[in-house]
């Protein structure tokens, strides 16, 4: 049975990524994709969108969501996607245009028709399913979860406290871990561990499929990118969260008591999960993935790229 999910998106590398498995993966039925400023300005990573789902033959609606976070500025993070986003990849430009709808409109309406089926996929700052939680109040009621790649429970990487998709909108990520949906989150704690090593990368780009020589230049991308800051490893934090999404065995979660950092400007989107204990007032409200096999991660993302299967391990 394939599972409803949206994927809201600020494509980005690692998103196209994410992207690709996603498409290849025969247990994801996706709904439609909605985008979000982040890695870049909303124009661009809608542009980026439409055109990732029309190489990837993907026939699904793209809805356009928030142009700055509920509150901050908008900041990108061009430095680490390339010049338009995609690590100097340059599609065909796509002749689709986004739907009218809103990316929350859009969210709401297919969170109605799938009937309480629908998961939501987020791999950006959380702008757009915020507003539409404050807009349509019952939507929690009416989402089955939410993945999202966001957060850490030890250090950063858009400051040494916060994580960039947290940081750039923690407003929005105090919104919807307070919204009593499950949650489901990828962070830091996950993406840099299974991480992709210089031999994995030959071994994926090995394997015959349609994408392999898209898929070379955005690996060797980020491992220059990665190189810069003196790691050998390239974090695939997106394609992670989709990865977790296919294969529900593949990551380890423990269920804490989740709080973001809004007021303080050195701490500004901090994660903090503490265990819940009694004494803790706080209700539980989020998984977050702890622990990730790296080969299983690997052996999922190739079984994935080269048969669209998701390997039996
Ligand atoms: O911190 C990693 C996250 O920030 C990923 O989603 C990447 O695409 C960027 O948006
Ligand atoms: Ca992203």
């Amino acid at each position: 049975m394939h599972r409803p999910v949206i994927i809201d998106t600020d494509p980005g590398v690692d998103d196209f990524i994410a992207l690709m498995l996603a498409k290849q993966s025969d247990r994801l039925e996706i709904r439609g994709v909605t985008t979000v400023a982040g890695n870049l300005p909303l124009e661009i990573v809608t542009q980026n969108a439409l055109n990732i789902i029309d190489f990837l033959d993907l026939h699904v609606p793209v809805a356009k969501g928030a142009s700055k976070p509920l509150k901050r500025q908008q900041e990108s993070a061009e430095a680490f996607h390339g010049k338009g986003g995609l690590g100097g990849v340059v599609l065909p430009i796509s002749q689709n245009r986004y739907v009218l709808q809103p990316a929350w409109d859009f969210i709401d309406e297919q969170a109605r028709q799938a009937e309480g089926r629908l998961e939501l996929i987020a791999l950006g700052p959380l702008t757009n399913v915020a507003t539409a939680l404050l807009k349509y109040p019952d939507l929690k009621k009416r989402l089955k979860c939410i993945t999202f790649m966001g957060g850490s429970t030890g250090g950063g990487n858009r400051t040494p406290y916060a994580e960039f998709n947290i940081w750039a909108d923690p407003e929005a990520a105090q919104i919807v871990w307070e919204s009593g949906i499950p949650l489901r989150m990828v962070g830091l704690d996950i993406t840099l561990k299974g991480v992709l090593k210089a031999q994995d990368i030959q071994d994926v780009l090995r394997l015959e499929h349609p994408y392999t020589l898209v898929l070379r230049y955005l690996l060797e991308f980020l491992q220059q990118v990665n190189a810069r800051v003196g790691q050998d490893f390239v974090p695939l934090h997106d394609a992670l969260a989709v990865a977790s999404v296919i294969d529900a065995q593949l990551l380890d979660y423990t269920l804490g008591c989740g709080i973001v950092e809004t007021e303080s400007e050195v701490y500004r989107g901090r994660t903090i999960v503490r265990k819940p204990l009694l004494e803790n007032r706080q209700q539980p409200n989020v998984w977050v993935g702890l622990d990730v096999d790296r080969e299983q991660f690997i052996h999922l993302l190739k079984g994935i790229l080269q048969t669209g299967q998701t390997p039996n391990l």
